[in-house]
C-alpha cells in the first residue's frame, strides 16, 4: 500500500471540504522534520492565500475535516499551518503483518499497467562498449526492472549504432581482411579494427572511394553488402551479450532495435516533413529550420535531415524512432538513458517529431540524462595510458578487486562459493556506484569507494541483507513457519515499520523520476533502522509475543532488501 498516496488523498478531500480548490494538491511527505517515518502535509498556506485566510485558521478547518481513524494516533498543526501527522502503531503493524506474508512486500500491482519503452544501452557497431554506455546499460536495466516489477509493459529498445556512413568503411575493410585470410581473428579486437579501417579512409583514396560507393550500395539494399553489414553487427553483439550478462543486465538479442531498423522509414519521413512545410531545400540538403534553437548568430537553427548526397542523418533516425514506437509499439510513455551531450540533439528531433505531429503530446518523450564518469583526478575516466576503458577489462578488475576483498573476509570459504559471492560485490560495487548517485551529474569512478563495507556502497548493502537472514539461521527458524501477529512496542520499531511500509512509495518515485539513487538511497536508511533496532531491540533473546514479533520485522526488512536490490539489478547472497 502507497501510506503517501492514501494520505495525500485525505488531505486533500478535507482541504476541499474546508474550502479549497477542488484541484487542490497538497503535498504530504515523510519529512525528518516530524518523527522519522511520519509525514508532513504541505499545501494549506498555499490554499489559504487564494482564499484569503490566515494558513492556521484554514489548517484547523482541515483537522476538522481530516477523517484518519485507524491510521493516525495523532494529527497537529505545526509553524505557519502545516499539518503533521502521527501514524498509529496498531495501523503499522496492521500493514506489517499484510506485508509480510505478501510476495511483492505489500506493493500493490499498477492499476493502469502502460507500455513504456526505455532506450538504453545502445553501443556502436564494430565499437567496444565504453564507459559512456556503462551508465546508461545500468541505470536503464534498473528502470526496466523497477517498471516491471510495478507491472508495466516494458519494452527495452537496444538502440544500436549498426547505420551510418561509416559502414562503406567497415565493409571495405572487412572484405580487405577477409581477402587478407585474418577477416575473424582482427574483428576480435573491435577497437583495433575500426581504427584500422579509419586509417585506410583516410590514407588510402582508392579504398575510400570503395566505401562511399559501399554505403550506397548497403543503403539501396545489396545483398553483399548487407551480409558484411550483418557479420559486423553479430560479432559485436555477440561480445556485448556476454558484457550484459556478465553485468547482470536484462537486454538480450531480442532487444536489439538499432538505427538500421528505422531506415525504410527516412524517405517518407523527409517527403512527409517536406510536405508539411516543414522541411526545406537549403544549399542543396534538406533542412528544418527550428525557431526554438537558435544558431550563433541568434537565427533560427537549421537542422539537416538529408544531406546533399542523400544521406540521413543521426537525427532523421531518432525522429523516425519515436514515430515508430508510438505508433508501431503504442507506447505510452518513452524513456531514453542518454548522456547529458546529446540533450540538445534528442530536444531538436522531438520538437520535429510534435511538429509533425508524429508523437501526440499526451504520449511523453523523456530523456533521462546522465553526466560523465570521471576518474579520480576530476577527468574523464581513461586508462592509464589515457585510452577509453574497456568494459570487460573493467569489470576484470571488479572481479579481481573483490576476490581479493572477500576472501581476505572468508578465508576457510570453498573456492567455488567464494566465486559467486566475488562476482555479486564486484559487479553490483560497479553498479551499485553508479546508481546510487543522482544520475544527472558527473561522478567520481572510485574502486577503494565502491568496496567499501562502509557507507552507502553495494558490500555494505549486500551484508546488511545477510545480517538479517543470519538472524533466522541462528534461530534455526524458517521464516515462513512464523505466524504470530505484529505489535510495536517502541520507537525503534515505529521508526523500522514505517520506513519498511514506504518501499511502495519509493517505487513511485523512481518510475516517475528514473532516478534509481532514490531507492538506493532508501535502502540505506533501512538498513540504517534494521541495525539500530537490531543493536536496541534483542530479538532471539526477547519474551514473546514480542520475540515473534520482531522477527516478523526482520521478515520484512530481508523481504524490503531483496525486493529492492532486484530492482536495481544488484545480486544478493544468503552469506558473506
Ligand atoms: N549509439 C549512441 C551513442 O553511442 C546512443 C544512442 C542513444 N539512443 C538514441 N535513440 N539516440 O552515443
Amino acid at each position: 500500500m502507497n501510506i503517501q498516496a492514501l494520505l495525500s488523498d485525505k488531505v486533500s478531500q478535507a482541504l476541499i471540504a474546508a474550502g479549497a480548490s477542488t484541484d487542490c494538491e497538497p503535498q504530504v511527505r515523510q519529512s525528518a522534520k516530524v518523527q522519522f517515518g511520519d509525514y508532513q502535509a504541505n499545501g494549506v498556506m498555499a490554499q489559504a492565500k487564494k482564499l484569503g485566510m490566515p494558513p492556521r485558521q484554514l489548517a484547523e478547518k482541515v483537522l476538522e475535516n481530516l477523517d484518519l481513524t485507524g491510521i493516525a494516533s495523532k494529527v497537529e498543526i505545526a509553524g505557519p499551518g502545516f499539518i503533521n501527522i502521527f501514524l498509529d502503531p496498531v495501523f503499522l503493524a496492521a500493514q506489517v503483518e499484510l506485508a509480510v506474508v505478501s510476495e511483492r512486500a505489500g506493493v500493490s500491482a499498477i492499476a493502469t499497467p502502460e507500455t513504456i519503452v526505455i532506450d538504453y544501452s545502445a553501443p556502436n557497431v564494430a565499437k567496444e562498449m565504453h564507459v559512456g554506455h556503462l551508465r546508461s546499460t545500468i541505470i536503464g536495466d534498473a528502470a526496466a526492472r523497477t517498471l516491471s516489477f510495478l507491472g508495466h509493459n516494458v519494452i527495452r529498445a537496444n538502440h544500436v549504432g549498426d547505420w551510418g556512413t561509416q559502414f562503406g568503411m567497415l565493409i571495405a575493410f572487412l572484405e580487405k581482411q577477409q581477402q587478407e585470410n585474418a577477416g575473424e581473428m582482427a574483428l576480435a579486437d573491435l577497437e583495433g579494427f575500426y581504427r584500422e579501417a579509419k586509417k585506410h579512409y583516410d590514407e588510402d583514396e582508392a579504398f575510400a572511394e570503395r566505401a562511399r560507393g559501399y554505403v550506397v550500395k548497403l543503403q539501396g539494399g545489396d545483398e553483399y553488402c548487407r551480409e558484411m553489414w550483418r557479420k559486423l553487427v553479430d560479432i559485436t553483439m555477440t561480445q556485448n551479450q556476454i558484457t550484459y550478462d556478465r553485468l547482470n543486465v536484462t537486454l538480450t538479442r531480442n532487444d536489439v532495435m538499432g538505427e538500421s531498423l528505422y531506415n525504410p522509414m527516412l524517405p517518407g519521413i523527409v517527403a512527409d516533413l517536406k510536405s508539411k512545410g516543414l522541411a526545406v531545400e537549403s544549399e542543396g540538403a534538406t533542412v528544418v529550420f527550428l525557431d526554438e534553437f537558435k544558431n550563433k548568430e541568434g537565427e533560427p537553427m537549421g537542422v539537416i535531415i538529408q544531406k546533399k548526397d542523400g544521406g540521413y542523418l543521426y537525427t532523421t533516425t531518432d525522429i523516425a524512432c519515436a514515430k515508430y514506437r508510438y505508433e508501431t509499439l503504442h507506447a505510452d510513455r518513452v524513456l531514453y538513458y542518454i548522456d547529458s551531450r546529446q540533450h540538445q540533439h534528442l530536444m531538436q528531433a522531438w520538437t520535429i517529431v510534435r511538429k509533425a505531429g508524429y508523437v501526440p503530446e499526451s504520449v511523453p518523450l523523456e530523456h533521462h540524462m546522465f553526466g560523465m564518469m570521471l576518474g579520480k583526478d576530476g577527468k574523464p575516466f581513461k586508462t592509464r595510458a589515457g585510452g577509453t576503458v574497456k568494459l570487460a577489462d573493467l569489470l576484470d578488475e571488479a572481479l579481481e578487486r573483490a576476490r581479493k576483498l572477500v576472501s581476505e573476509k572468508n578465508p576457510d570459504m570453498p573456492a567455488d562459493e567464494l566465486n559467486v559471492l566475488a562476482n555479486a560485490v564486484g559487479i553490483g560495487a560497479v553498479k551499485y556506484a553508479d546508481l546510487s548517485k543522482n544520475r544527472t551529474t558527473d561522478y567520481v569512478f572510485d574502486w577503494d569507494n565502491m568496496l567499501a563495507f562502509e557507507g552507502n556502497t553495494a558490500p555494505y548493502m549486500q551484508y546488511a541483507y545477510t545480517r538479517v537472514l543470519s538472524v533466522f539461521r541462528k534461530a534455526g527458524i524458517d521464516e515462513q513457519s512464523i505466524t504470530a501477529p505484529v505489535v510495536i512496542g517502541n520507537e525503534r520499531e515505529s521508526a523500522l515499520a514505517a520506513r519498511l511500509l514506504q518501499l511502495e512509495e519509493t517505487l513511485a518515485v523512481v518510475v516517475r523520476d528514473g532516478t534509481p539513487h532514490v531507492m538506493c538511497a532508501y535502502l540505506y536508511d533501512v538498513a540504517g533502522l534494521f541495525s539500530a533496532f537490531y543493536e536496541h531491540c534483542p530479538i532471539l533473546s526477547a519474551e514473546q509475543p514480542v520475540r515473534d514479533s520482531r522477527l516478523q520485522l526482520a521478515r520484512l526488512t530481508a523481504k524490503v532488501l531483496k525486493i529492492g536490490l532486484d530492482t536495481l539489478g544488484i545480486e544478493t547472497v544468503e552469506r558473506m
